[in-house]
């Protein structure tokens, strides 16, 4: 596996892939690996002759500076479960080579970036924008590939690779659970062992607000569903929405045929976990 720390010595690499005829697939990552982000990489792996996979903890998404300060930052054992896992090369670089000036650019998505997560944390889907951007412009692949887990994020990328007209495809891969249904992230490390026996109830609301829709009205679903949460002594619900999957207005009244998608931040002390899952009329 080839290890990269400087943008242009990536982008010359794989560029003399591609004139040799290679596709790549492209797995951008904030490293503090897990089971979901392998997934990623083994789909990346059936599609493409190679696979690039960038660790890189993105200061600018981070609205909270403790929570940056949090990110769990793992990369002896990133690099080994991507050698394991059949990754080609991996870049690194430090914060000055991705943002040797200070960004001031602002991307607007309509509501795309403004609902749901772009609500509760000011800024965090413009640094996304941004990195995306720079990174699929170092990489320039022909797949890129990102968990549904953060389905909003998906479609702030969709949107982002159409703005700025790369010629990518965006590829969305299923959310990976533990056994008891826990979705797979980064942060779940740093749950206690009390908030990570509750943390299950988060998926659990998610079935009930799919086994309710769409014979319940929304705001009974969102009623039950909240109060199903915080019924825990250790978790709080910040939103539970229910959206369009194809524009993530806010469903009022379910629509037969069309899929609708149930979306979930809940707090487990300053632990901030997301989830959500398809529902379908
Ligand atoms: O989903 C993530 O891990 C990050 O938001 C991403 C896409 C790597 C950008 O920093």
């Amino acid at each position: 596996m080839k290890l990269f720390n400087q943008r242009n010595a990536l982008s010359k690499w794989v560029r003399q892939e591609k004139m040799a005829g290679k596709s790549i697939g492209f797995v951008p990552t904030m490293g503090a690996l897990h089971t979901g982000h392998i997934a990623l990489i083994k789909q990346a792996r059936s599609e493409n002759n190679l696979v690039v996979c960038s660790v890189f903890v993105n200061p600018i998404q981070f609205n909270k500076a403790e929570d940056l300060k949090a990110y769990p930052r793992t990369l002896d054992s990133d690099l080994a479960q991507l050698e394991q896992s059949g990754c080609d090369a991996v870049f690194c670089p430090e914060v000055k080579e991705i943002y040797p000036e200070p960004e001031t650019r602002v991307y607007d998505f309509g509501h795309l970036d403004k609902v749901m997560e772009g609500r509760f944390r000011e800024g965090h889907f413009n640094g996304v924008a941004i990195v995306v951007n720079k990174l699929l412009n170092i990489v320039e692949p022909h797949r890129a590939y990102f968990g549904e887990k953060d389905f909003q994020q998906l479609q702030v990328v969709r949107a982002l690779a159409r703005m700025e007209g790369h010629d990518v495809e965006i590829v969305s891969c299923p959310t990976v659970r533990e056994s008891d249904g826990l979705a797979l992230s980064s942060r779940n490390v740093r749950l206690t062992e009390a908030q990570r026996k509750e943390a299950p109830k988060i998926y659990q609301a998610l079935q009930m607000a799919r086994d309710l829709y769409p014979g319940h009205g929304v705001h009974f679903i969102k009623e039950n569903v909240t109060a199903h949460i915080n019924r825990s002594s250790e978790l709080t619900v910040e939103y539970f929405e229910i959206v369009w999957a194809d524009n993530l207005l806010p469903v009022d009244t379910p629509e037969a045929g069309r899929t609708a998608v149930a979306c979930i931040a809940v707090y487990a002390g300053p632990v901030r976990l997301i989830d959500n899952l398809t529902l379908y009329s």
